[in-house]
């Protein structure tokens, strides 16, 4: 079962570029059975899939529950607050009950890296990862993706700068290695104590003029500044933020020249990014979310479908 390589999605790391490629080409085939009057179809019947959310999340959360019912899978949901891990229960105890259960997938999202592969030991469903720790977020690069190549009708050459804290960030890493795997070139940007040192090795530039990178750039992917890291040392102040690195309308105006414009959400509008930037017409950012229900659709259906086959 399963037509990729891996059993398992737990990071775009070790997911092989024709896999990357299989996994977005079926996106865009399921973003046309979302255009359809009737967006179901049979592909899943059958199969059981948990939805385990350790940590929040509205975007992925919502996704792949979505995902799970327009392929027609039978869906679980289970939040870390409403279970019984606030009682102390650990992880490993959670998951073989859930094997008990007899589960054909897990999708998880946790606070610690690593914390899906661990999954991926001690239960035989399938796992998916929806965010661990500052590991990988492979679902968001490979939505990424897939709307910068709906956008500019091919990854390969194009120019993409991530922009924030990379430092912190999965998602950050997943793109890294998912876009480097397509061709595209990478360039960091962001306060040169939240790039992590080194980072050069995995084949990315880095260079911390905002302005230099958005000459350079295609697409600008501007990451979310996390809130409870400032005022502790590591971002001095929002203004500050900003002011270095914000992505406002007059900074783009200035550089008079096509760029689009991507966040993973949720997004501190007036910090890392304007309002009058994400909503203005450079930016995909609802295209992401629409974009995230099909990849979600075509990783369950490449992992958990029919071997060869149409599309119902
Ligand atoms: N992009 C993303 O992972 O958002 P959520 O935290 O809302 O799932």
């Amino acid at each position: 079962m399963g037509s990729l390589k891996n059993k398992h999605l737990i990071g775009l790391e070790h997911t092989p570029a024709k896999d990357i490629q299989k996994l977005i080409d079926t996106g865009f085939t399921f973003r046309e059975v979302l255009d359809r009057p009737i967006k179901k179809v049979p592909s899943l019947t059958g199969k059981n899939i948990v939805n385990l959310f350790f940590e929040n999340s509205t975007r992925t959360r919502i996704s792949f529950e979505l995902a799970e019912k327009r392929l027609s899978a039978d869906v679980t949901n289970f939040s870390a607050s409403a279970s019984s891990v606030s009682k102390g229960e650990g992880l490993k105890d959670t998951v073989q009950n859930i094997h008990a259960m007899k589960m054909d997938c897990a999708v998880m999202r946790h606070p610690v890296p690593g914390s899906c592969l661990q999954l991926s030991k001690f239960v035989d469903a399938v796992v998916i990862n929806a965010g661990d720790g500052t590991h990988e977020h492979p679902t968001q690069a490979l939505l990424d993706m897939m709307s910068i190549k709906e956008k500019f009708g091919k990854l390969k050459g194009l120019n993409i700068a991530i922009v924030g804290d990379i430092l912190h960030s999965r998602v950050a890493l997943s793109n890294i290695y998912g876009l480097q795997k397509m061709g595209a070139k990478v360039t960091l940007c962001g306060p040169p104590h939240l790039i992590p040192r080194g980072i050069q090795k995995l084949g990315v530039s880095v260079n911390s003029d905002i302005d230099e990178v958005i000459e350079w750039a295609d697409a600008l992917n501007v990451l979310r500044i996390q809130r409870e890291r400032m005022g502790v040392g590591i971002i001095p102040s929002v203004r500050e933020y900003r002011d270095f690195f914000g992505i406002t309308q007059e900074r783009l105006d200035a550089h008079k020249k096509e760029i689009v414009i991507m966040h993973p959400g949720p997004m501190n509008r007036g910090v890392e990014i304007d309002s009058s930037v994400a909503d203005g017409d450079q930016a995909i950012i609802l295209d992401q979310v629409l974009n995230g229900v099909a990849i979600r659709m075509s990783i369950l259906y490449l992992l958990l479908g029919p071997d060869e086959g149409e599309v119902g």
